[in-house]
């Protein structure tokens, strides 16, 4: 399918690898432009030569307001316009109530709520200049069921999920179309690491997770690469204010 991406430029944030990585090069193959971000500058030089001549990189930690600023102030060198914004950014480290101090609870704040907040505003005057502007925010399944011992995501991830949804009516009249992905269990390094860390613990293994899962198999990140580049395309026009779960089947309620 052509994605109408040709000429457009997307910001994809936290994307040296992972989910991220995914939704570049899924935007890259249908020959769009994109600006990857993340804390480490080797890594983002591997992607961005994996992604080929269409993807430049920014170091930048979405959690720090500064990053963002000095990440947009690159992108406005390089563009005047922006097509998509992908807000994605490092998962929230796992614990229980017990275990969580307040530090910890208010780093995550800036991480997952916080990122999305100051990047969607400083985006917004970018975004404004396309005649296709889109933003896609990346959650989790726990906005829709809470996953053991991941509080922090599970309790943040449903901010995000109640700004975009007021963003619809807020932004939606001036085209600006807003939505959000909530993957499963997508085969990246950091499930694999939740994996080993759970395994370490005698608690539930790959096995006991891919048992619960319809489709039988965790998604790979092309899987999930491929939708999103679809929800930020042109060709998904009239899709807004939606959560789209992308989890084989494991979400087991009906709404
Ligand atoms: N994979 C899944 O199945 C799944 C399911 C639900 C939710 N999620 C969530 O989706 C997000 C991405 O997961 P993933 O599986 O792709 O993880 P991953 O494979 O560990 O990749 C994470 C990427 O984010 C970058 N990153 C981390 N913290 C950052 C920050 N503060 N600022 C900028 N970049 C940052 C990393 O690069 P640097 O470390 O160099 O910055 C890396 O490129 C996480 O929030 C995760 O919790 C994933």
């Amino acid at each position: 399918m052509n994605l109408q991406l040709e000429e457009r430029t997307f910001l994809v944030t936290a994307a040296s690898k992972g989910l991220g990585l995914s939704v570049a090069k899924a935007l890259v193959d249908d020959k769009a432009n994109v600006i990857i971000c993340g804390r480490t500058e080797s890594s983002l030089k591997n992607a961005v030569e994996s992604l080929g001549n269409r993807a430049q990189y920014f170091v930048a930690d979405v959690s720090q307001s500064v990053d963002v600023e000095s990440l947009f102030d690159f992108i406005k060198e390089q563009t005047s316009k922006l097509d998509g914004l992908f807000v994605n950014a490092g998962g929230p480290p796992p614990g229980t109530f017990t275990e969580i101090s307040d530090e910890t609870w208010l780093k995550s704040v800036d991480l997952t709520l916080m990122s999305a907040v100051r990047l969607t505003r400083t985006a917004i005057p970018l975004l404004k200049e396309s005649d296709s502007p889109s933003i896609l925010y990346s959650t989790s399944i726990s906005v829709k069921q809470p996953i053991s011992n991941l509080l922090l995501s599970n309790a943040l991830r449903p901010a995000v999920i109640g700004m975009m949804r007021t963003l619809s009516d807020e932004i939606g009249p001036e085209g600006i179309r807003v939505n959000a992905v909530c993957p499963g269990y997508i085969y990246t390094d950091r499930v694999n690491q939740l994996m080993a860390a759970a395994k370490s613990k005698g608690e539930s293994t790959e096995e006991n997770i891919i048992d619960k899962i319809p489709l039988g198999r965790m998604g790979t990140p092309k899987e999930f690469g491929n939708v999103c580049a679809f929800i930020l395309s042109p060709l998904a026009s009239y899709v807004h204010g939606a959560l789209l779960l992308i989890d084989g089947g494991l979400y087991k309620g009906m709404m």
